[in-house]
């Protein structure tokens, strides 16, 4: 990990209709940093890194990305979307999602090294093979992959993942994570799947309103696999810094 600074975050607070959402925010993420964030539903965690991206903006503070305001920094990260709206009904296949990658504000056909690089993203996320199948026809592991690997095309400095597993079998979820350890850009994922998450992570932002960071530490709970936030706070809570 090296101790150039990716994310920088002082003091923001938004606010949605007079309503504050976040609070006080101050973080800085470091080049190559893997981070984890947990936390409540509605807690804020989505609208965060809509202000890492840009797609909203701090009603105080300040947010830079590689020394860049968001706004300026969009091609710099790669962004899957918690909600997504993909029409199944277009006839896309698994590499024209990841060649959307590809695409930019001024460019708009595909050169051999645009399918280089999006058949490289597929052989990252171990896919290679499902390149020509259509989209529609997928499991939500295949089709989350697709979209994690249409983010790596873009080349990304900074991955940002809004809950990537929702609705992925465990075996799915620990494969993704799998890849995201390997992975040697800075990453930020959102997870509910704290157990799986936690096991490759260098940080946790744990974000209700306010952002409180933690050292990850091996958390070790009930072999049955119970899992209790409440229990993993407590532990975060001891290694706090
Ligand atoms: N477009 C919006 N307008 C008003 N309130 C919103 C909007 N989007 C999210 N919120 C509110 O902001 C809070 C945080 O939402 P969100 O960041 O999505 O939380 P999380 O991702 O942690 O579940 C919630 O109370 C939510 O209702
Ligand atoms: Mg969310």
């Amino acid at each position: 990990m090296s101790s150039r600074i990716a994310v920088r975050v002082e003091g923001v607070t938004f606010l949605y209709d007079q309503e504050p959402i976040l609070e006080g925010i101050d973080a800085t993420i470091y080049e190559g940093e893997f981070i984890a964030i947990i936390g409540p539903n509605g807690g804020g965690k989505s609208t965060f890194l809509k202000l890492l991206l840009g797609l909203l903006e701090p009603t105080q503070g300040r947010i830079e990305i590689f020394g860049l305001p968001p706004a300026k920094a969009g091609g710099l990260i790669g962004y899957t979307p918690q909600h997504l709206h993909h029409n199944l009904e277009m006839p896309l296949r698994v590499i024209d999602v990841v060649l959307q990658g590809r695409l930019g504000p001024w460019k708009f056909g595909f050169t051999q090294e645009d399918y280089a690089i999006a058949h490289q993203a597929l052989q990252r996320l171990g896919i290679p093979h499902l390149a020509s199948q259509p989209i529609a026809q997928l499991s939500g592991g295949q089709r989350q992959r697709t979209l994690i690997a249409r983010a790596l095309a873009t080349q990304p400095k900074l991955l940002v993942l809004d809950e990537p597993t929702a609705a992925i079998d465990i075996q799915g979820q620990r494969h993704i994570y799998q890849l995201l350890k390997e992975l040697s850009i800075t990453r930020i994922v959102v997870s509910h799947d704290i157990k799986i998450l936690l096991e490759g992570v260098d940080r946790v932002f744990y974000i209700n309103k306010e952002l409180y960071i933690h050292r990850n530490v091996s958390v070790d709970l009930d072999p049955s696999g119970h899992f209790c936030e409440m229990e993993l706070l407590e532990e975060l809570g001891r290694s706090n810094g």
